[in-house]
């Protein structure tokens, strides 16, 4: 199977979202922070991943501002980097939105936002059953929606939601007014003609969810493909689990990586056979190719991490793999010289579950 994979995907609304982003999930420390973003930028990364719930949103702005205050990556402005922040399930609704988005902007010390996203469909310390969660995520889909308009937030989505959410979304009724109650101050940058706010329906940029192949979720796929939605995978390394699960390259798809053949019964299956008895296979055997254990080890979770987050950008995804480890972070991008066939990406892991998040969603 042919694919090729762009470096990044054009947004419905026209915005370029860069294909591989940095995911930061509890990486809090400042100097850590620092490291890693600079790292990341200097090897290519324009895309950081953050949340109001990792509170790290400070750090990350004070790392952005250092470093392109010193030029610490020539010639990088603002306007390269694509930042991704999310709102904190306790502040739901459209004020506590809206205010959240300005709490972001001013942790972050950005002027704007690239991607806000409605972290979890839920209600903190709302019940799943309660319906006030419905309500409560559309008044925060029209907050959005309103600073998206006045630019305060270049393109809008939402994370961890089900084909039930997305479709209360999309096939919601028209908006006539807002019921903002803002203060004087927030006011200043808020609509002012609710004209045109009633035109303002949109349908969300992107949906970020858990995506992997344990977890492959092919309605939330298909339903993002017919509205335009980018897809963006979350934990495609199943939170680092799935790398030791996942076999290193065949031989028929390791152009890139330019060793000797591997031995392994995988070379010599046809691809059908080896299509459907894959998982059955026995590890590959790296031994005799690589002699040093410690090299064997790091080579075979290099190749592991390659091929989830290829299998992620084969299926249109985004992908935002975590690391602070500077080498890690930089073989995490290196992903567009080489190719998988996506169907055949197996992960032993039988006793694994799909999901390495809980699944109870809200009404
Ligand atoms: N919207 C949501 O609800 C949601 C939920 C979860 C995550 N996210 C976002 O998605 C990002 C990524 O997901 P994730 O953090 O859950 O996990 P992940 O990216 O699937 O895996 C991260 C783990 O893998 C390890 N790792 C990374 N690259 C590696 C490599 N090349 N070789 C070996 N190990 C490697 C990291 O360890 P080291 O750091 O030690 O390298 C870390 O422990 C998050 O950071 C966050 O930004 C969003």
């Amino acid at each position: 199977m042919a694919s090729t994979v762009a470096r990044s995907y054009t947004l419905s609304n026209g915005i370029q979202m860069p294909s591989v982003g940095l995911g930061t999930y509890r990486v809090r420390d400042q100097d850590t922070l620092d490291t890693c973003i600079l790292e990341a930028l200097r090897a290519g990364y324009r895309l950081i991943d953050t949340a109001a719930v990792y509170k790290n949103e400070a750090a990350i702005g004070n790392s952005i501002k250092r470093i392109l205050e010193e030029n610490l990556v020539p010639g990088l402005t603002r306007a390269d980097i694509f930042l991704t922040s999310k709102l904190a399930p306790k502040d739901q609704g459209y004020d506590a939105c809206y205010k959240a988005v300005l709490e972001s902007l001013q942790n972050l010390q950005m002027d704007y936002i690239d991607l806000y996203l409605i972290h979890w469909p839920g209600t903190s310390k709302l019940k799943l059953p309660d319906p006030q969660n419905a309500t409560n995520r559309m008044e925060s889909w029209h907050a959005l929606e309103d600073l998206y308009r006045v630019k305060k937030l270049r393109s809008i989505g939402v994370s961890n939601y089900t084909v039930h959410h997305l479709t209360q979304l999309v096939e919601r009724p028209r908006r006539d007014h807002h019921h903002a109650t803002l203060s004087s101050a927030d006011r200043s940058i808020a609509p002012t003609s609710t004209a045109s706010l009633a035109r303002t329906m949109v349908v969300p940029h992107v949906h970020q969810f858990e995506m992997h192949p344990r977890l492959l979720q092919r309605d939330l796929l298909e339903f993002c493909r017919h509205h335009r939605i980018q897809v963006q995978a979350y934990s495609s390394l199943g939170e680092g689990r799935l790398i030791a699960l996942t076999p290193p390259p065949a031989p028929a798809m390791d152009a890139h990586y330019n060793s000797a053949p591997l031995p392994g019964a995988l070379d010599i299956m046809p691809d059908l056979i080896r299509k459907y008895f894959a998982p059955l296979l026995p590890p590959i055997d790296l031994g005799p190719v690589i002699d040093d254990e410690e090299q064997r080890k790091a080579d075979y979770a290099k190749h592991s991490a390659q091929i989830l987050l290829r299998w992620g950008l084969q299926h249109g995804a985004v992908v935002i793999p975590k690391s602070t480890q500077p080498e890690r972070i930089r073989n995490n991008l290196d992903l567009f010289s080489f190719e998988i066939d996506a169907d055949i990406v197996v992960v032993r892991a039988v006793d694994v579950d799909g999901s390495s998040h809980d699944s109870d969603v809200a009404v």
